[in-house]
Order: structure tokens, then C-alpha cells, then sequence
């Protein structure tokens, strides 16, 4: 099945209970065509918009709506939800120059996330909200989603090295298996509830976290057989250190964990104030752990031998909330979730500098990133439907003045 004609999600997810939306022309349309997916109090939270276009754009990622429809209600939203400047990033200029590249996924509202490369070179996604997974060819543009169980919501998205796609099933409490060719399902039934993320140790088992049931846990693909080690709140994002030992995040307590990927126990490092939560992480050459402190808007790096921590303010300040996040050659990239547009944040530990760029397509959040074989960074936007894949420009840093650029041209002859 190739490229597929947009559809949309229809799903009631929340019973919508009744926000004193402003009175006027669109409001029942509202109330009829935006409740369907999430609560209209969503109106309220997000970024708004000024123009008419707009407001259209955004509509247009979520449900295809037909004339005058669509016109009244953007109408409406023009009116009554206007743009609001406090939540626009504070971007940093800098001399490193990065390519975004964007495509809209084809199920309209399916609540896009978590990219990862397959060996293959396809890049795949999970559409939460239609309980789908995602396959693109980056190459030529073309489409395939293959349906998952209606009730496994998945969260995250795994590729192992035998061409099958694993999924963390958020929604029905399992980790599922998709056999691409021919898209055979297969569920094993975890016992815990939110699955959240995982990933393939090196050993060849799958590990993965349990948000809400507090676990860690660890598949054996081969047998299936699930064990797991209770842990403390809401563990989230996962990732394996060059050591072998697996590092996980805590989105309820102010805590990273050290995670014996044999017995599954865990030493918790505690990071300072007890307001720290830690979405995600990742691992740098030197094994040390960087992190996003989400709840306090900084970025985090914990040395795992001394437990000792040093934390930088994100640009845009301490309701940012920085999300996923990725290390690169020793270069940290992550996004500042609680802006819009969503930012991209680059930060050079060596020089403790960051630089920024505003997503195009900036109307969501960036959950999960994934970097690919050749060091591009996946990313996604699941407010607006979009997955993106983000590159490198390779370019000299422009030099401040010819004395300086003559200097360093020397240099380089003299090498
Ligand atoms: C088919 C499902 C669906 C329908 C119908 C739908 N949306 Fe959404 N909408 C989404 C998803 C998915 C998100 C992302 C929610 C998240 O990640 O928590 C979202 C988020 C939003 C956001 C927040 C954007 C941000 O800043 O992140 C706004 C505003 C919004 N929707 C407006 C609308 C309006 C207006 C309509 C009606 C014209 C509508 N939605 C109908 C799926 C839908």
C-alpha cells in the first residue's frame, strides 16, 4: 500500500467536559469538530494565532473540515485565541548552520512521535492517538502506516537488527512486534501499565520502562519472557552506556538511575532540588549522563563515577521545558517543549555555548529524537502531525576579521 489518502483519527479519548469557550459564530462547530481528539481547554493552552492562514494551517494536520466550515471556525479562533508572544523561544544565534527537512504523516490527528532510522535507511514513527506505526522513505517521499492493535496506543518505536519493528504498546500494557513484510503483529503482555520507552542492549534483550506502574524492565525476544524490578516514580527515557549499564530517567523524582542490565537493580543518583524532573537522556563519549531537567528548564550533565552534577539554563528560561534529548559527537541537541515554536537547542559543553533554531513546523512538542547511521537527528511534531529529520550544514565558523582569518590559514599551512 502506497502513499495513502489523509484520513483522520476518530477517537473520543476524553470525555470532553464543557469549557466556557467565547460566544460567537463557531463556537458550536468548535465544540462539534475540535472535541472529538482532546478537550477544547487545549484552545487556551497552546500558542494562538493572528491570521486566518494560520489557524488553517494547524486545523489542516488535524481533520480535513469542509467549506464554510473550516472558514468559520478559523474565523472564530482568529478572534477569540490570538497569538501569544511570551511562549515565542528566545533563539540564539550562532555560526553552526543545520538543514530541516519535514513531512506531514498521512493519518490527520494520529499524535506523531518518536522517529527512529531502521536499518534499511526507512524512517519509522508511531501515531499514538490511531494506534498506528509509521514507515517513510526519506529517499522518495512515500507513505506506508500499518495498523497496530486499536487499544495498543503506541508510545515508542524500536528497530532491531533482524528487520522487525518493536513497539511499546502504552496504551493495552504490552510490547509488540511488527513483521514489516507482512504486517504481522505479535503482542507479548507485560503486566505493567505505560510501557514508555525501550531499547536493545548490546546482550540482546529489550529493556524498557513502565511510567505508571514504576518498573524497569527487561524481554527476553527470543522466549519472551518479561521480568522487571520496581523503581521509583515515573521512570521515562532509557539509553545504555559504552559500560554496558543502562541509564534511565525519573519524570517523578529528582533522581537518574543506574540499572545492572543482569539483576535489573538499580542505584539511583539523586540531582539536586527536589523539584528536578528528568524526562530523557543520553550518554556522551566520556560516559557522562546529559539530561534535560524539564520541570526547571536547564540541561544537566552527571559524571556516573562521582555522581558529582553541573546544570545550565536553557535560553528560553525556566519554563522552557526541555524534552528529548541527544548527544552528537559530543555536541548536546534537545527542545524547548514549552515554547512555540518548539525550540532546537544545540549546546557545545566545551565552549558552554547553545544555539537555537525555531522548528517550521513549531506547533507541538518534540518527545523523542533518534539519531540516524549518518549523525542526522530525527525529530517530530505531535501537535502538527509532522516528522523531520534534521542535518548538518558542513561549513567553516565564519572567522570575526581578515587578520584573524589569515591567522588561522597560517595555521592551517603550517600544519
Ligand atoms: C483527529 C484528532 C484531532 C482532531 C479532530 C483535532 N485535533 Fe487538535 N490535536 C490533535 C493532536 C494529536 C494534538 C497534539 C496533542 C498532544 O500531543 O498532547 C492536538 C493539539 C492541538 C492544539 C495544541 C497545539 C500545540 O500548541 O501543541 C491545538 C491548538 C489544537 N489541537 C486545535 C484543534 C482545533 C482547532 C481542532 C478543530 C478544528 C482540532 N484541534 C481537532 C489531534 C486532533
Amino acid at each position: 500500500m502506497p502513499y495513502k489518502m489523509p484520513s483522520t483519527v476518530g477517537l473520543l479519548l476524553f470525555v470532553s467536559s464543557v469549557l466556557a469557550l467565547p460566544q460567537g459564530e463557531g463556537e458550536a462547530l468548535v465544540r462539534e469538530s475540535c472535541s472529538t481528539c482532546h478537550r477544547p481547554e487545549i484552545l487556551d493552552r497552546a500558542q494562538g494565532y493572528d491570521t486566518i492562514d494560520e489557524w488553517r494551517q494547524l486545523m489542516a494536520s488535524m481533520i480535513q473540515l469542509d467549506e464554510p466550515r473550516a472558514d468559520i471556525i478559523a474565523r472564530y479562533l482568529t478572534q477569540h485565541f490570538k497569538s501569544k508572544p511570551e511562549l515565542y523561544p528566545t533563539l540564539i544565534s550562532g555560526h553552526i548552520e543545520i538543514e530541516i527537512d519535514e513531512w506531514m504523516v498521512p493519518t490527520l490527528g494520529q499524535r506523531s512521535r518518536d522517529p527512529i532510522e531502521a536499518p534499511d535507511g526507512t524512517i519509522w514513527w508511531t501515531g499514538m492517538w490511531a494506534s498506528l506505526a509509521g514507515q517513510l522513505d526519506p529517499a522518495t517521499g512515500e507513505f506506508r502506516e500499518y495498523p497496530l492493535p486499536p487499544t495498543a496506543k503506541p508510545h515508542s518505536i524500536v528497530p532491531d537488527d533482524a528487520g522487525f519493528i518493536w513497539y511499546l504498546g502504552n496504551g493495552n500494557g504490552t510490547v509488540g512486534r511488527l513483521t514489516p513484510l507482512t504486517g504481522e503483529i505479535r503482542e507479548y503482555q507485560t503486566g505493567l501499565a505505560d510501557p514508555h520507552t525501550g531499547l536493545f542492549h548490546p546482550n540482546g534483550y529489550f529493556y524498557f520502562t513502565a511510567q505508571r506502574a514504576g518498573a524497569v524492565a527487561r524481554l527476553d525476544p527470543t522466549t519472551g519472557d518479561i521480568t522487571h524490578m520496581d523503581t521509583r516514580a515515573r521512570p521515562y527515557g532509557i539509553k545504555v552506556g559504552a559500560n554496558g549499564l543502562i541509564y534511565v530517567a525519573f519524570n517523578g523524582d529528582n533522581a537518574i538511575g543506574e540499572v545492572n542490565p543482569e539483576t535489573l537493580e538499580i542505584h539511583y543518583f539523586t540531582i539536586p532540588h527536589e523539584d528536578s524532573r528528568i524526562r530523557r537522556l543520553d550518554v556522551g563519549s566520556d560516559g557522562s549522563i546529559w539530561y534535560v531537567n524539564s520541570a526547571r528548564g536547564k540541561i544537566g550533565q552527571l559524571n556516573p563515577v562521582t555522581g558529582k552534577v553541573r546544570e545550565w539554563d536553557s535560553p528560553s528560561g525556566p519554563n522552557s521545558h526541555p524534552y528529548a534529548i541527544a548527544v552528537i559527537d559530543d555536541i548536546v541537541w534537545y527542545n524547548e517543549s514549552g515554547q512555540r515554536p518548539d525550540a532546537l537547542v544545540r549546546f557545545d559543553p566545551e565552549s558552554e555555548t547553545f544555539q537555537s533554531w525555531a522548528i517550521p513546523s513549531g506547533i507541538g512538542i518534540i518527545r523523542h529524537v533518534w539519531v540516524t547511521e549518518d549523525k542526522a537527528l530525527l525529530i517530530h511534531q505531535s501537535s502538527s502531525n509532522h516528522i523531520g529529520r534534521v542535518r548538518l550544514i558542513e561549513s567553516e565558523p565564519p572567522h570575526e576579521d581578515t587578520s584573524a582569518q589569515i591567522g588561522a590559514q597560517n595555521e592551517l599551512l603550517a600544519r
